[in-house]
C-alpha cells in the first residue's frame, strides 16, 4: 500500500485524509493518507522521515509551503510561479514540487460553478501567497482583465511585474482598493486573509457587474464575511472557497496516481456535513 500525508502546523482540522479517503474508495487505488503535525522548526526533518519509511508523496499546508518549495529539487511551473509548494511528489530522481491550489480554483470556478474566465473582467483582491498562487492559473483562463487589489499597493504592483511576461491578452494591474471605485467586475475573488478574523476587505460599492459571481478561497458553515458583504453590494451570486479545497485535492491525487476522481461527489459529501 502506498503511503501519503499532509503536513502542517495544526493539522488536526485538515480535512484532506477524509478527501484523499474518498478519492482512493473511488478510484480503487490501494492507498493510505494520514495527517502528520510537524513541529514549527521541524518540517524537513518530518517529511524525510516519512520518505524514508516509504512515503510517496505529501500535500503540504500552513505554514510550511514555503519550506516546502525550498526542499523540492525540482518544480512544476505553477510551483515556481506560485512560488510555494502545497504536493510533493518522492521519486527516486528527488522530490518534485508542484502547487495545485491555483488550478483547484480554477477548475471550481470554470467546472462545478460553471463561470467560464475567459474575456471576463476578472479581480483578485490579496496579493499574499494564495493570491499569488492563483494569478497564473487564471491568466491561463485569458481573462480580459486581472485586476490585484491589495491594503498595501506595492504588493499588488510586486505581482504585476512578476508575471508581467505571463500575461497574453490579458491586462494585468495592480491597484489599491479605493482605486477600484467606479470599474466594474464579472468575477471578484478575495485571497485576502481578512475572513479568518471576519474582516472584510474597504470594497468601493458598485463593483460587481450584471450577474457577477463574488468567490473566497475560505470557507466555513453558511457564508463568509466576505460573501455576505457581496450579496448586500449586489454580487448575483456568491460562493466559498470548499470546492477549491476538494479540487486542490483532486489535483494532487491524479499528480501522484495518473488517475483523476470524481470531485463533485466528495465535495456534495462534505457539504452536507459543514452545513
Ligand atoms: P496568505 O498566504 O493567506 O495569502 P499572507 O501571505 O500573509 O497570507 O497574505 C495575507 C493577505 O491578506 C495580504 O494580501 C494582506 O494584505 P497586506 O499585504 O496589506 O498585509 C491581506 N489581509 C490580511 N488581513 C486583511 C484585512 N483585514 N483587510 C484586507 N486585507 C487583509
Amino acid at each position: 500500500m502506498d503511503r501519503y500525508a499532509v503536513i502542517g502546523h495544526p493539522i488536526a482540522h485538515s480535512k484532506s485524509p477524509q478527501i484523499h479517503a474518498a478519492f482512493a474508495r473511488q478510484t480503487a487505488q490501494d492507498i493510505s493518507y494520514e495527517a502528520i503535525l510537524a513541529p514549527l522548526d521541524g518540517f524537513v526533518a518530518t517529511v524525510q522521515a516519512f520518505r524514508a519509511a516509504g512515503g510517496r508523496g505529501m500535500n503540504v499546508t500552513v505554514p510550511f509551503k514555503l519550506e516546502a518549495f525550498a526542499l523540492a529539487d525540482r518544480h512544476t511551473p505553477r510551483a515556481r510561479a506560485a512560488g510555494a509548494v502545497n504536493t510533493l511528489a518522492f521519486g527516486a530522481d528527488g522530490i518534485l514540487g508542484d502547487n495545485t491550489d491555483g488550478a483547484g480554483l480554477v477548475r471550481d470556478l470554470t467546472v462545478n460553478l460553471g463561470c467560464a474566465l475567459q474575456g471576463r473582467r476578472v479581480l483578485l483582491l490579496g496579493a499574499g501567497g494564495a493570491a499569488r498562487g492563483a494569478i497564473l492559473p487564471l491568466l491561463g483562463e485569458r481573462p480580459a482583465v486581472l485586476a490585484i487589489a491589495n491594503r498595501t499597493m506595492a504588493k499588488a504592483e510586486e505581482l504585476v511585474r512578476a508575471f508581467a511576461a505571463d500575461v497574453g491578452e490579458t491586462r494585468l494591474s495592480a491597484s489599491s482598493f479605493a482605486a477600484l471605485a467606479g470599474q466594474s467586475f464579472d468575477v471578484i475573488i478575495n485571497a485576502t486573509a481578512a475572513s479568518l478574523s471576519d474582516d472584510v476587505p474597504p470594497l468601493p460599492p458598485g463593483l460587481y457587474a450584471d450577474g457577477a459571481l463574488a468567490y473566497d478561497m475560505m470557507y466555513g458553515r453558511g457564508d463568509t464575511a466576505f460573501m455576505a458583504a457581496a450579496r448586500t453590494d449586489g454580487a448575483a451570486r456568491v460562493a466559498d472557497g470548499l470546492g477549491m479545497l476538494v479540487e486542490q485535492a483532486a489535483e494532487s491525487f491524479t499528480l501522484w496516481r495518473g488517475i483523476r476522481p470524481d470531485s463533485r461527489a466528495v465535495l456534495a459529501e462534505l457539504r452536507r456535513q459543514i452545513d
